[in-house]
C-alpha cells in the first residue's frame, strides 16, 4: 500500500511526472493520468500567454545514462489552456496546476485567478525555471521568494507549494527554510534541475544545446546526489505540515527508496520519463516494491526520513 496524503488529498500512488516533461498537450496529461501507476499528474508550467520557447535543439540526453540538459524556454500553451483541460477532466487523481510567471506580478495574477475558479486541486508556483534568458530564479533571491509568498498567502487558500531550485550551502538550506516555515504550504517540491550546466559534444568541440550558448539545466543521474541533499536538507528543516515532493535522479526503484528515505511523500520522475516514457511508472514501482518487501516493511511511513547517519 504504497501511498500519499498532501492537503488532504489522497495519491494511490507515490509518482508522477515532473513538470516539464510530458505535460504540455491534453494527450500528454492524458497519458500521464492514464498509467495505473501514476498517482498524480503536474502540468507544465504556465505562463499568462501561450509561449513556444527557445529555439532547438533545446534538449539532449547525454552518453551513458548520465542524463539530460535542457533549455527549453518555457514553451507552453498558456494559463487558460491548462484552466480548459482541470475544468473539463474527469479523474480521481489529484492534479497539480504548475505556474511559472515571469514577474511577480504575473504569478500573482495567475494565483488570483486560480483562487477564483472551481479549480480544486493543487498548486505548484515554480520559483526555479533557469532557462528564460534575464530572468533570474526567484528562489535564488531570499528577499523575492520571501515578498511573493507574503503577498500569495493575503489572498490564496487552496493547497500551495512551491517548487524550488538546487541549494548548495548549509546556510541557505537554513535560510530558504526560514522563509518558506513562515508560511502554510502544503508541500516544497525539490528539485528543479541545476541550472546552467554545459555539456560538449567531443566529436565537434560543440555545444550540445542551441539556446544560451549552450547553457541549461540539467537532469537525471547526474543530479540525484543534489536533490536527495535538498530533500534531507529540508525535510529535516521544514515544518513537519510541510509535504516533500522529491525530484531528481531518478531512473530505478532504489532511487524512489532513496528520496523517501530522505522524507519524500511523493516522488517525480523527470529526465527518465522523457527517456523511457510512461512505462517507467511501471518498472519503477514493481522496483521499488522488491526492495521494501526485501527489507521487510510493509509502508512507507516505516522508513520515510529514516536514513541513517553514522
Ligand atoms: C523550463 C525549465 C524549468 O526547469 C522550469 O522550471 C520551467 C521551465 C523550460 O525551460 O521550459
Amino acid at each position: 500500500n504504497l501511498t500519499a496524503t498532501i492537503a488532504g488529498f489522497n495519491f494511490e500512488h507515490i509518482m508522477l511526472n515532473a513538470a516539464g516533461v510530458m505535460c504540455q498537450t491534453a494527450e500528454e496529461l492524458d497519458s500521464v493520468l492514464a498509467s495505473a501507476h501514476t498517482g498524480a499528474v503536474v502540468t507544465k508550467s504556465a505562463t499568462s500567454s501561450l509561449r513556444p520557447g527557445n529555439p532547438a535543439p533545446r534538449y539532449y540526453e547525454l552518453p551513458n545514462k548520465l542524463g539530460t540538459i535542457n533549455s527549453m524556454g518555457l514553451p507552453n500553451e498558456g494559463f487558460n489552456y491548462y484552466m480548459d483541460y482541470v475544468a473539463k477532466k474527469q479523474t480521481h487523481k489529484p492534479i497539480f496546476f504548475s505556474i511559472a510567471g515571469l514577474s511577480k506580478q504575473e504569478n500573482l495574477e495567475m494565483l488570483h485567478q486560480l483562487q477564483d475558479s472551481d479549480f480544486n486541486g493543487l498548486v505548484e508556483l515554480n520559483l526555479s525555471c533557469p532557462n528564460v534568458p534575464g530572468k533570474p530564479q526567484t528562489a535564488y533571491d531570499f528577499e523575492a521568494t520571501q515578498a511573493i509568498l507574503t503577498e500569495a498567502f493575503t489572498f490564496f487558500t487552496k493547497p500551495l507549494g512551491v517548487k524550488l531550485p538546487p541549494y548548495f550551502d548549509i546556510v541557505h538550506f537554513d535560510d530558504i527554510a526560514n522563509i518558506l516555515n513562515q508560511f502554510p504550504l502544503a508541500f516544497v517540491n525539490t528539485i528543479n534541475s541545476i541550472g546552467n550546466g554545459l555539456v560538449i559534444d567531443d566529436a565537434t568541440d560543440t555545444v550540445v544545446i542551441k539556446p544560451k550558448g549552450g547553457f541549461g539545466g540539467v537532469g537525471g543521474t547526474l543530479v540525484k546526489a543534489t536533490a536527495l541533499a535538498n530533500v534531507r536538507a529540508l525535510r529535516l528543516r521544514l515544518n513537519p505540515e510541510i509535504k516533500i515532493i522529491g525530484t531528481g535522479g531518478v531512473t530505478s526503484g532504489r532511487d524512489v527508496y532513496d528520496h523517501i528515505l530522505c522524507g519524500a511523500d511523493l516522488v517525480e520522475v523527470g529526465s527518465q520519463l522523457a527517456i523511457e516514457g510512461v512505462a517507467v511508472f511501471e518498472r519503477l514501482e514493481r522496483e521499488l516494491s522488491e526492495i521494501i518487501i526485501e527489507k521487510g516493511y510493509t509502508s512507507l511511513a516505516d522508513f520515510r526520513g529514516q536514513l541513517k547517519v553514522i
